[in-house]
């Protein structure tokens, strides 16, 4: 990690980092500064059910309570084998025993759950969610994401959904037939068929009835392909996706897969496809994404029972998992997104022209592309129009009482937002743009 990266405060949470449990509610309490300022945030969590039949599987394949210490002590010592996997230089994941699915279910399959399920809540707020999903999932694993849209099918009460997934462990299709199957248990969802086999070779029966195609966390585990080649492999997918269907992918927020999926989307583009979301070009210009790290990041969840059983002892911490940041991309076939119009463009300056600018007051319109990154004096988000040049990224002095920009805040990761009236600096130690608000500096939400 590059130590000047303003992202650096996102890295994996410090074991100085407590937990305390008050009643039902969890509070995550971080120490933030030389006060240990408390921060509470609402916590998400994963259906109670599906938590439940993540124990029982581990149950009934290890025949024994979930409790025992044994299988506890076996699980931890795989969590730990595959964080390090993840980790390395090059990545590495086996998905091969009966322990390496319970990791992995335990530890990270909660946290990729709910996010998907944010996902999908995104897609339904814009409203290109069809009522009757079918869909492809690339790298299904234990069946994290059918697992998210058969939670968010039971919350919408409306519809249908088809699940056809390709993995190629064994065990990780035997977790996903249990957990998917009871968890649908009485909803309108039929799991066709899990493929096991290798997406690199896989070929449709059925090309063109896809309404969705997903591959979450699976492009960092292809060694050996270049971007190039997982793009020409994921537009091989394309060809299997309905005319109005919808490709997600998603993967983790560390710098080198998150900027590598950036390149990924790129090339996408470039074979046809538009993209949705998170990037939106709002002025012409020259988007490198070679050097782009943006990644969304939603408050953490509430640890389950089984991280809470596994967290007991002694550097418990390690088996908590509640972090939840990810990079996605949402890619169509026809473009989804309208076009801004030319009277809300009209007096922005283009990102690509800041550098000309310093010193002036300019007027801009942005993405939101990340949270909150500042420090204690200083809220600082990144923004992006798309237009390239360097990064910018909007700072907000918290002694300014300036009740609009706190709106910027509360905007969502990825919405658009015009801004009045902020200075525009140069930050040589970065080489970026700093668009410093004040007094007068106005703040909006765009709906387009
Ligand atoms: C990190 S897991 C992600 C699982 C799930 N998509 C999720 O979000 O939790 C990566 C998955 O991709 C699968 N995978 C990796 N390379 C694959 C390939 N070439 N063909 C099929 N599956 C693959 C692995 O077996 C594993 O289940």
């Amino acid at each position: 990690m590059n130590s000047n990266d303003p992202f650096k405060k996102f890295h994996k949470r410090k074991p100085s980092d407590k937990k305390k449990n008050s009643g039902n509610r969890i509070f995550v309490v971080r120490r933030t500064n030389k006060n240990h300022k408390k921060i509470q945030k609402k916590l998400l969590k994963i259906p109670s059910r599906l938590e439940q039949l993540i124990e029982k599987y581990i149950e009934n394949k290890t025949g024994k309570p979930i409790k025992s210490s044994g299988t506890l002590e076996r699980i931890k010592q795989s969590i730990l084998v595959q964080k390090a996997g993840y980790w390395k230089k090059n990545p590495f994941a086996k998905y091969e025993r009966g322990y390496d699915v319970f990791a992995y279910l335990a530890y990270q399959a909660p946290v990729y759950i709910i996010q998907f399920h944010s996902i999908i809540q995104k897609l339904e707020k814009g409203g290109h969610l069809p009522d009757n999903i079918r869909i492809l999932d690339l790298g299904s694993g234990p069946g994290v994401v059918p697992l998210a849209l058969i939670w968010f099918l039971k919350e919408r009460k409306r519809g249908t959904l088809s699940i056809e997934a390709i993995e190629q462990s064994e065990e990780f299709i035997e977790a996903f037939k249990f957990l998917a199957s009871e968890f649908a248990n009485k909803s309108p969802v039929k799991i066709e068929q899990i493929h096991q086999t290798d997406i690199r070779t896989w070929e449709s029966q059925k090309p063109g009835t896809y309404t969705m195609i997903t591959c979450q966390n699976v492009l960092a585990e292809l060694p050996g392909q270049s971007n190039v080649e997982k793009a020409s492999l994921l537009m091989h997918y394309c060809s299997f996706l309905a005319d109005d269907g919808i490709m997600i992918l998603v993967e983790p927020a560390e710098l080198r897969h998150s900027t590598q999926l950036r390149i990924v989307q790129k090339e996408l583009e470039k074979s046809g496809l538009f993209l949705y979301s998170p990037c939106r070009y709002i002025h012409a210009g020259r988007c490198e994404p070679v050097n782009c790290w943006s990644f969304e990041e939603l408050p953490g969840i509430k640890p389950t029972r089984l991280m809470l059983l596994l967290s007991k002892d002694k550097e418990g911490y390690r088996f908590i998992n509640t972090d939840i940041k990810f990079s996605y991309s949402i890619l169509t076939k026809k473009p989804l997104n309208p076009v801004i119009p030319q009277t809300i463009l009209m007096g922005s300056t283009p990102f690509r022209e800041l550098e000309d600018n310093i010193g002036k007051t300019v007027d801009v319109i942005g993405v939101k592309m990340s949270s909150d990154i500042g420090v204690r004096d200083f809220s600082v988000f990144l923004l992006c129009d798309g237009s390239g040049g360097a990064k910018v990224y909007l700072v907000i002095p918290k002694s300014l009482k300036n009740v609009e920009i706190k709106k910027v805040k509360n905007m969502d990761y990825a919405n658009i937002i015009k801004i009045t009236s902020v200075r525009v600096r140069w930050n040589k130690n970065k080489n970026s743009i700093n668009l410093i608000a004040g007094s007068t500096t106005q703040v909006s939400a765009i709906h387009k």
